[in-house]
């Protein structure tokens, strides 16, 4: 792991040289990652940058602001777009343009946080410059997934590799694009980011808006989002984060069916619950999660989550399934 460290160091300075830098940070550990690594390489010449597109889980963007800021002193300029993504992704409901769609406004954000940067080092007596510089946490798996890799096909465009728009105005530094997510969890422990940073379980660039089968709206955004709050907080309290790779939760906005709730007849949305076991998230099997756990995060999100009255249980591999539902 030193030698991975001292090596990408050089590589990076070598091709940042004097010049500035951004890191899109997402609050998972790649971009973590990433940012801990360019900021050992090039100090203060790396602004990170926390995009919140209005996708996020309950709490993520104060967690991004608290954790990673305490961990590792860096700057962080945070950029408001969540008008932007809403804007941009109404009446969207195919899964590719959704994605393409969400790279672009996150180069976008991007590059109005590289202006502002540089306008508020103008009254520095040390100025900066524009950032000419994008720093990625992109993974091996990322690259394939997008098509990227020597003969494979593009099963979906990750929003960091396949997403990205071609006007991209920024050179990429991407230095975890040849590594696997339990080598750059290493790495993470050893550049000495904390365990709740480097164990964190993987969650999609894209956000919520691709657990969302159909149209992104705030009102799905509201259920999706509190659906998961209980799906983690009780897979937390039953022990099970670091077995899970991920639980992705997945509202099907499209569909409906009737129950019954209290004395009433309902008709509401399922909700899919997609705990997954995986070494590096290329294949994953479905995680045998105890019935108990299962019970009562049924119960609760049928109980606390208004419109939702059916809770099913993807129990399917990768492949033939994806992790995420898009
Ligand atoms: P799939 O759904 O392809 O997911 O089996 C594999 C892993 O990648 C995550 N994922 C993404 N991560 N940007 C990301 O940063 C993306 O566009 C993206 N799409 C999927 C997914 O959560 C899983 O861990």
């Amino acid at each position: 792991m030193r030698n991975i460290i001292d090596e990408q160091i050089e590589l990076i300075r070598a091709q940042i040289g004097s010049g500035h830098a951004i890191c899109g940070l997402s609050g998972g550990v790649d971009s973590a990652v990433a940012a801990a690594l360019v900021q050992r390489a090039i100090g203060d010449h790396l602004t990170c940058v926390f995009v919140d597109h209005g996708l996020l889980r309950k709490g993520e963007a104060e967690q991004v602001e608290h954790d990673f800021v305490a961990a590792t002193g860096v700057d962080l300029v945070v950029v408001d777009a969540q008008a932007d993504f809403a804007a941009a992704l109404a009446g969207i409901t195919d899964p590719e343009a959704k994605r393409k769609i969400i790279g672009r406004e996150f180069i976008r954000a991007f590059e109005q946080a590289a202006r502002r940067i540089a306008e508020s080092d103008a009254t520095d007596p040390d100025p900066g410059g524009t950032a000419e510089f994008l720093v990625q946490g992109t993974l091996y798996p990322d690259v394939v997934e997008s098509g990227g890799g020597t003969g494979t096909a593009n099963i979906k465009s990750h929003h960091n590799v396949g997403g990205l728009p071609t006007d991209l105005g920024f050179t990429l530094i991407e230095p975890l694009r040849t590594l696997f997510k339990d080598e750059v969890r290493a790495l993470g422990a050893e550049l000495g980011l904390p365990p709740e940073i480097v164990w964190r379980q993987p969650f999609p660039g894209p956000g919520l808006a691709i657990r969302i089968v159909g149209e992104v709206t705030p009102d799905r955004l509201r259920i999706v989002r509190e659906a998961d709050a209980i799906a983690r907080e009780e897979l937390t309290v039953a022990g099970l984060d670091r077995q899970i790779w991920q639980c992705p939760v997945v509202l099907l906005a499209d569909v409906r069916s009737v129950g019954v709730q209290g004395d009433e007849r309902s008709y509401g949305y399922p909700i899919v619950l997609r705990p997954v076991t995986s070494e590096d998230a290329m294949t994953a099997d479905w995680a045998r999660v105890p019935d108990a756990v299962l019970a009562r995060i049924s119960g609760r999100i049928t109980n606390e989550v208004q419109q939702i009255n059916r809770v099913v249980l993807d129990i399917t591999s990768k492949p033939p399934g994806t992790i995420e539902w898009e």
